[in-house]
């Protein structure tokens, strides 16, 4: 049985009556531009087929009721429609609520009670957005129960909104917009400073790009996030000092960073800044060697992000570094990094076809022997963005 009949069979269940709606939305991995989103720089997601599915009704009354087939011992959570945010919640509802509250902050009429019923099978915590694919795939629910006139790109906004001011986490738009608008066997070349975006077709052939998951749960990445969220701006606001038009770091060159860097005193905010000017150099030159055929030079970019996420930016963990130094010394490997917001999650390699077994054996067996745990491998297949599924 598929997850979408076998959500529409226990929301009869749980619910009493059929959804009017089943949709899904995945989850992302990144390939390069990491920390650039919410700098006004440019990221190179790509959708994956893994992510989360919602069914759907609207019902009499204002209460919506949640549930998961994920957490069955959580029962169904009851919230009457557009209640205040409870202050630190850790409930998983807080992503669909938040949804909901930034549909109804943006003026979205939203009226009556709701069921609202999710599976999802992106290992939580892993760093490949699960969040954001609870995010866009309530925003579509919404949009088509209420017949609103909303774009993919609008639902990503109201994602990135409820997860800033529901959730707390100021992350950027790279999540939510890679699960609204994926498209199978490309990646999205996205500009966050003005949301125009490109399709890149992965062509791999003989090649691949692999997911693998360190096990650790990025619970510390919230908080450190919000931090290096700050020192950018922090930096920035420095840089205004001496060009007071600049508008973001993501429009600074590597020459120009260089030229400026000075007038940012803190040690600290100057290294996170180089890293988001150098990473957005890399992104751009990402796209252009994909474009040449040139994975090489791709995979080396990949090795330099993750130098620079680990040595200036100081988002990786002993367990990516890791997992990526293994990956790089397996022949055939032209490329491992991080990927994500960091602290966790996973590692995603792009490596010749025939150095697949030996690259699972090594990382396997290194990983194990330094950390006790086993890694778990995915090969990404670049699928499509959040859809109706069944209606
Ligand atoms: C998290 C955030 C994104 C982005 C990445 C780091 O995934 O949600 O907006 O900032 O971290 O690139």
């Amino acid at each position: 049985m598929d997850h979408s009949t076998a959500l529409t069979e226990r929301f009869q269940t749980l619910f009493g009556e059929r959804p009017e709606i089943v949709c899904f939305a995945p989850g992302r991995v990144n390939l390069i531009g990491e920390h650039t989103d919410y700098n006004g720089g440019h990221v190179f997601p790509c959708a994956l087929s893994l992510g989360t599915w919602c069914a759907a009704r609207r019902r009499a009354g204002d209460t919506v009721r949640f549930a998961s087939r994920n957490i069955p011992r959580a029962g169904v959570t009851e919230r009457p429609l557009g209640a205040p945010a409870e202050p630190g919640s850790r409930l998983w509802t807080r992503y669909p609520e938040g949804v909901i509250d930034a549909f109804l902050r943006d003026g979205q009429p939203l009226s009556g009670g709701l069921d609202l019923l999710y599976y999802g099978n992106i290992p939580s915590g892993s760093g490949l957005s699960s969040s954001a694919s609870i995010e866009v795939v309530t925003g579509l629910a919404l949009r088509e129960l209420f017949g609103l006139d909303l774009t993919l790109p609008k639902l990503a906004l109201l994602g990135q909104s409820a997860e800033n001011v529901y959730v707390g986490v100021q992350c950027g738009i790279m999540d939510q917009f890679a699960s609204a608008m994926g498209r199978r066997g490309s990646a999205i070349y996205l500009d966050t400073a003005t949301l125009r975006y490109q399709y890149a077709p992965l062509r791999l052939r003989g090649y691949r790009l692999v997911v693998c998951n360190s096990k650790v749960k990025h619970s510390l990445a919230s908080s450190e996030y919000n931090r290096r969220r700050q020192e950018c701006e922090a930096a920035l606001s420095e840089l205004r000092r001496v060009r007071p038009e600049l508008p973001s770091l993501g429009a600074l060159s590597i020459e120009g960073f260089d030229a400026l860097q000075d007038a940012i005193a803190d040690p600290v905010c100057r290294k996170r800044a180089k890293h988001a000017v150098y990473e957005n150099a890399r992104t751009k030159q990402a796209l252009d060697a994909l474009r040449a055929d040139r994975l090489d030079e791709f995979g080396r970019l990949m090795n330099e992000s993750h130098m620079s996420l680990r040595d200036d930016y100081a988002v990786s963990c002993p367990e990516l570094d890791l997992l990526t130094e293994l990956a790089w010394s397996v022949d055939g490997v032209l490329g491992s990094r991080m990927t994500g917001g960091g602290f966790g999650g996973c590692t995603v390699s792009l490596l010749r076809e025939e150095a697949l077994p030996r690259f699972r054996e090594v990382l396997r067996e290194g990983y194990q022997k330094e950390t006790g745990k086993t890694p778990d491998f995915y090969l990404a297949r670049p699928g499509d963005g959040a859809r109706v599924v069944h209606s």
